[in-house]
């Protein structure tokens, strides 16, 4: 890797590790009776204990600083004074900058006790990612990962996202490539050694199709099934790829044993 590559993973791996530390400290506090403008409070100050910017904030005009989407939201709810309920399903997804540079990452958690179609859905979404994720290296084309997060989750019988992708990041939120997560095996850009990006798949319990509210933001599906997303930024290194997210405390897949 080149000094440039480096620099770039040494920034991406601090706003990372940030980032993961938020949703670790979400998974403390978020249960039934608490409001998702609690968890937008407690990722704003987090982050900025951790002398970072939530990116999100401003972001186009976004209004906070994360996104916390339940059961049908796909993404980008917005955090307000709604309580959480046992058997919700709760996304919240968060993004540090520090240094100029991002790190992107978000997590699915269970409020109370969940309905067995519920945990199967979240379940697969983060085993689809993983499996995408274990392929990574130089040299394999984006549409590998779209082909293997459709074949897994089609084979559980649910539908993949189609509205929303995955995306370079860097110095800025969003950048190029997009990273869909659906489609054909050894199509598309091919991957690069110093490469960083996010993989975050949004799956549906029923049709992939989506609408967005009169908010201007948050996404749901049509048939207001529910719908599930987990995400990391990755770099691909000489010899596979860094998860730039992991939590450091095991705290990767509901329920959350703390
Ligand atoms: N964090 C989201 C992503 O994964 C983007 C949120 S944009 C916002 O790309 F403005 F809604 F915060
Ligand atoms: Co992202
Ligand atoms: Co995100």
């Amino acid at each position: 890797m080149t000094d440039k590559m480096l620099e770039a993973f040494d920034g991406t791996r601090k706003a990372g590790s940030i980032a993961s530390g938020a949703l670790d400290e979400v998974a403390k506090i978020i249960k039934p009776g608490i409001k998702t403008d609690d968890i937008d409070k407690l990722c704003f100050e987090f982050i900025n204990d951790n002398h970072a910017y939530s990116a999100p904030l401003f972001y186009r005009g976004y209004p906070k600083s994360c996104c916390t989407s339940t059961n049908h939201i796909v993404c980008h709810g917005i955090p307000r004074n709604k309580f959480l309920k046992e058997g919700d399903i709760v996304n919240v997804d968060v993004t540090a900058q520090k240094n100029e540079w991002h790190g992107d990452t978000s997590r699915m958690y269970f409020i109370g006790e969940v309905s067995t179609k519920a945990k199967k859905l979240v379940r697969t979404t983060y085993e689809a990612m993983i499996k995408s994720i274990k392929i990574l290296k130089d040299g394999i084309q984006i549409g590998d990962i779209g082909y293997v997060i459709q074949n897994h989750v089609e084979a559980a019988g649910f539908s993949v996202v189609r509205d929303f992708c995955g995306h370079g990041i860097g110095r800025n939120f969003h950048e190029p490539p997009n990273i869909l997560h659906y489609g054909e095996s050894k199509t598309g850009e091919k991957l690069k050694t110093g490469m960083i990006f996010t993989i975050e798949p949004m799956i549906n319990e029923g049709n992939y199709e989506t609408k967005i509210l009169n908010d201007g933001w948050t996404a749901v599906t049509k048939d207001k099934k529910l719908s599930a997303q987990f995400e990391h930024t990755i770099g691909i290194t000489d010899n596979g790829y860094e998860i730039f997210t992991s939590s450091k405390k095991e705290l990767d897949f509901p329920p959350y044993k703390i």
